[in-house]
């Protein structure tokens, strides 16, 4: 089976350390500078090799996390129904890493179609998904979406700008998901498309527990984090010494039909202190303040086991 991380040294050892070290720091640039589109600006080899060695894996954690918060949320609030998508339409998919990730949460997802512009990327990407449908153009200019139970907009919809979002939803048989980075761009290309996608008739069912106004106030924004662990090639290029880096990302679910009230969603990594415990909640139509001491045995357990990104019953 191909193994992309070793891909990912083969190709670095190919390109040489500068050159490669060049491209990842262009490619790290474009991703703060919220007006441009990063992919655009790196030659084939070196964006495969520089996107394979840092951004799959941050991608591929991030969209993982999003899309297991997702399969909750839809198991909680869409009746108790089994989720159990057959296939999947991957819009911007780069070298696949968004479709990898949702078939690591829906295992049963084995009919994907993913498009994408660069074919230095679609080359990749096949090796990585050899079983999916290939296209390589702009998703805009795909005449008619075809219909796919999810349709996954990983990291590409702030760049795809010519799509409108209630195009990809049109296709979305039963779920869209939208992943972006974890700034206020990131968030706002997401609280845009919350937006147009509820105009549309669409129900959120992740990360938000209602269809309400998002409290999130400038300069806040919500993201949430993905813990990833760092290859010694992914160590060398990105510098530092920790095994480990956060990857912040935001993320919408819209699904096709009517969903229970949702739980309120963890904004936060809690703050323990001795014998406290303080959560921030999403609690539309305001964010809140839970607290829970150790004399509440009960809550206080619930509590202690919550991470950022989880949910809290109401
Ligand atoms: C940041 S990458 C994310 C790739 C992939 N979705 C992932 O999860 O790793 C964004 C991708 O979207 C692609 N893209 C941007 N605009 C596009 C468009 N209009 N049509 C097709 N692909 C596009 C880029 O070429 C790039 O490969």
């Amino acid at each position: 089976m191909f193994d992309w991380r070793m891909e990912a040294d083969r190709l670095a050892a190919q390109l040489g350390s500068s050159k490669l070290h060049e491209a990842c720091d262009k490619l790290s640039a474009a991703y703060r500078d919220s007006r441009d589109t990063p992919s655009a600006r790196l030659d084939g080899e070196a964006l495969v090799a520089a996107y394979l060695a840092v951004r799959f894996p941050a991608t591929l954690a991030a969209a993982t996390s999003a899309a297991r918060a997702v399969s909750e949320s839809i198991e909680a609030r869409a009746g108790g129904q089994d989720f159990e998508p057959a296939s999947l339409l991957d819009l911007g998919a780069g070298c696949g890493a968004g479709a990898l990730a949702l078939t690591e949460v829906w295992p049963k997802l084995d009919s994907i179609t993913a498009v994408e512009q660069l074919p230095s990327m679609v080359k990749m990407g096949k090796q990585i998904l050899p079983a999916a449908t290939w296209t390589t153009c702009a998703v805009e200019s795909v005449a008619e979406l075809p219909p796919h139970d999810v349709v996954l907009l990983s990291y590409s919809l702030s760049e795809a700008k010519g799509l409108p979002i209630e195009r990809a939803w049109q296709a979305a048989r039963q779920l869209l998901l939208i992943v972006e980075p974890g700034t206020p761009s990131g968030f706002k290309t997401i609280l845009d498309a919350r937006t147009r996608l509820i105009a549309a008739g669409a129900s959120i069912v992740a990360p938000c527990p209602s269809q309400g106004a998002c409290p999130a106030v400038a300069p806040d924004w919500c993201h949430f984090s993905a813990r990833l662990n760092r290859s010694a090639l992914h160590r060398r290029l990105k510098g530092g010494t920790l095994g480990y880096e956060d990857e912040k990302y935001s993320y919408l679910a819209a699904w096709r039909g009517p969903l229970a009230p949702g739980q309120l969603r963890v904004l936060r990594h809690p703050l323990i202190e001795p014998g406290r415990i303080q959560i921030e909640v999403c609690q539309p139509p305001a964010q809140g303040t839970l607290i829970a001491t150790k004399r509440d045995k009960d809550r206080f357990r619930v509590f202690r086991k919550t991470r950022w990104g989880d949910t809290l019953e109401r």
